[in-house]
Parts: C-alpha cells; structure tokens; sequence
C-alpha cells in the first residue's frame, strides 16, 4: 500500500477576480452553437473548458430537465452515453449529440438488458427501480427511473405491498434502503471510481483539514459514506456548500465537481476527496470528451445518438414517472 503522505490533498479555492479570456476553440464553439441552433449541457465532471462554454451544467436530474424543455434544435451532451440516451428519450425530435461515442459508465456496464430481462422472467413481481446510470434498454424494462438527486423520494412513493429490486449501482440502493426504511434486493454493480475513495485516505485527509465538513456521493461504499456529514448528488453538493458556514469542505466524488463549486461559491476552499493511491478521482469516461471533440461534434454534427423507437418509448414510460413524481 503506498505512504499516504507521499502526496499532497488537491485543493482549488474561488476564483478571484476576472476569469481568463476564452481561447480561440472555445469561442469557435459559441459560434458553430448559434449558428447550429444547439444547447450544450454539461454534467458537474466535465473539465473545465467545457463547463466554461455550456449552457446548463448539472447532475444527472437537472440535465434531464434541461433535455426535455429545451427549444434548441440540437442538443450537444457533454456527459457519458446513458446521459445522452437519457436526453433522446425525452426529446426524441431533438439531434442528440455526444462528443465521444466511447464515453461509457462501469455502473451501466454492469447491468446488461438480457441479464435483467432473464431477471424478471423468473421473479414477474418484481418492481424494478432503476438508477438512471443504466442503458435505455434496461430503463425499458425498468417501472421507475430515479437520480442519486431524489432517488429517497421515489422509492417513498412506491407502494408498500411490492418488492423491489434496485439496479444497478448496490451502494446508492443500500443507501436509500435505509433512508426509506424499505427492503429492496440490489443488484451487484457499482461505479468504479466512487469506490476507490477509502475510509483510511480520508481519515488522512481530515487530520490536515479538521473542520472541513465531508460530503460524500452515494455512489461510495457504506463505510466511506459512515463518515460523511452530507450524502447527496452533485447538484446537492453545489447547495450544500453554498449553504454551509464552513470555509473549507471535502468533497467526496469525481474531481470535475471541483470546478463549478470554486466558480459559483466564493470565499470557500474545497478539498477533493482522496484514494489510497491519488489526492483526486477523475471518471475516465467523463474525462474522454474534450474541447477538440466538442467542436468537432458540433462542426460534423456527430456522433450522434440514436436508438430503436420501440425502446426509447418503452423507456420514456419510467423516465416520465420518475419526472412527475419528483416534482410533486
Ligand atoms: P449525479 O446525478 O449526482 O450528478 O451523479 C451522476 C454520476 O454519474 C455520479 O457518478
Ligand atoms: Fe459512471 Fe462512475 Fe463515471 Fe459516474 S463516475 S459516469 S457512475 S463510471
């Protein structure tokens, strides 16, 4: 195991003064934008270039939201593929694009369509919750999608006499099995990244800042959310460190969240949360998009998502509950 003091916690505090001007590709970009009549949503872990040119940046939830009202005729996703997909259900008529193809999710993965589809072949009662961080093949067999941002408030809602099976991230479920006090099986997945934050790293962590709250994703594993001050999503996050008193605040999650705190939230230092090997955890796949690829998928107008209708309106029905069952 490597000596945690061999390396220093990553630390951005609020940015003072006047931004940098944007570079000639970023500028590059707001054109093609108004010239394609396109919106860029950008999720909290895209790098920082990218969050300094979108229109909405926002966790999972808000960009659904952002997806489903906009007017714009091209929506230009900088997140990972099943945000993207999620953004095509809800606005089928919209071109839906993602600068990397590639750009996947370990929680999706672990969750294959036909393993879930033999699932309910065996157990037709069950009420499938799904986290959103799954493809639209499984959202279609799913009765209810929900976020890490108001998953306690959609299992509430499900009626007491069904059972549940939660898919596919095991931690977020536990989480919220014991929130809502409800039993749900759990499917084995979780996200690779959300588990390397360790107990023993940020117990280090804490020694240096020992009044810095922690605000952990639900993503993590039980023992690291143990010592969390604050579980939530990351548009949570953003309110939570707004609202604190604190001027100094661990945030457990992908470090791209770092960005948009030190940007909207002044006078404040934040720490990244830390693994057994790094003072930060970056997603790989969040990080594949990049500025070049952003321009070029506005430029070309690829790659572009698409998908069978017969899906995408299957999984549009889950999609819709968990929309109106939120806001109420
Ligand atoms: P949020 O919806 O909380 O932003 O989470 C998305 C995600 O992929 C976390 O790993
Ligand atoms: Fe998926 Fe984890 Fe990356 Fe989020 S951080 S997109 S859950 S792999």
């Amino acid at each position: 195991m490597p000596d945690l003091l061999t390396y220093e916690p990553f630390v951005l505090s609020s940015l003072e003064g006047e931004e940098a001007p944007l570079t000639a590709i970023q500028e590059e970009i707001l054109e093609l934008k108004k010239k394609r009549n396109a919106v860029i949503l950008a999720h909290n872990y895209q790098i920082e270039p990218i969050q300094r040119i979108a229109d909405f940046i926002g966790d999972s939830l808000g960009l659904a939201y952002q997806a489903a009202s906009t007017e714009a005729d091209i929506i230009l996703f900088c997140g990972v593929h099943f945000m993207a997909e999620t953004a095509k259900i809800v606005n089928p008529s919209r071109t839906v694009l993602l600068p990397e193809l590639e750009a996947g999710c370990s929680l999706s993965d672990s969750c294959p369509a036909e393993r879930l589809a033999a699932y309910k072949k065996e157990n037709p009662e069950a009420y499938i919750v799904a986290y959103i961080n799954c493809s639209a093949a499984v959202k279609a067999l799913s009765d209810v999608i929900c976020t890490s941002g108001n998953a306690v408030k959609i299992v509430e809602r499900i009626p007491e006499d069904k059972e549940i099976l939660f898919v596919p991230d095991q931690n977020l479920g536990q989480w919220v099995a014991g929130k809502t006090k409800r039993s749900m099986k759990l499917w084995p997945g979780s996200c690779y990244a959300h588990v390397l934050f360790t107990v023993r790293a940020l117990e280090k962590t804490k020694l240096k800042y020992p009044n810095a709250p922690v605000i952990v994703h639900p993503e993590c594993t039980e023992a690291v959310r143990d010592m969390a001050d604050e579980i939530c999503s990351t548009e949570l996050m953003v309110k939570y460190c707004k609202e604190s008193d604190a001027k100094e605040i661990i945030v457990v999650t992908e470090s791209g969240m770092l960005h948009r705190l030190r940007k909207e939230i002044p006078g404040k230092t934040f720490i990244a949360g830390p693994t057994d090997t790094c003072a930060c955890n970056d997603c790989r796949f969040m990080k594949m998009n990049t500025i070049e690829k952003v321009r070029d998928a506005l430029l070309y107008m690829k790659p572009e998502i698409q998908m069978p209708e017969d899906i995408r309106s299957a999984a549009y029905q889950p999609i819709k509950r968990m929309l109106d069952w939120s806001k109420a």
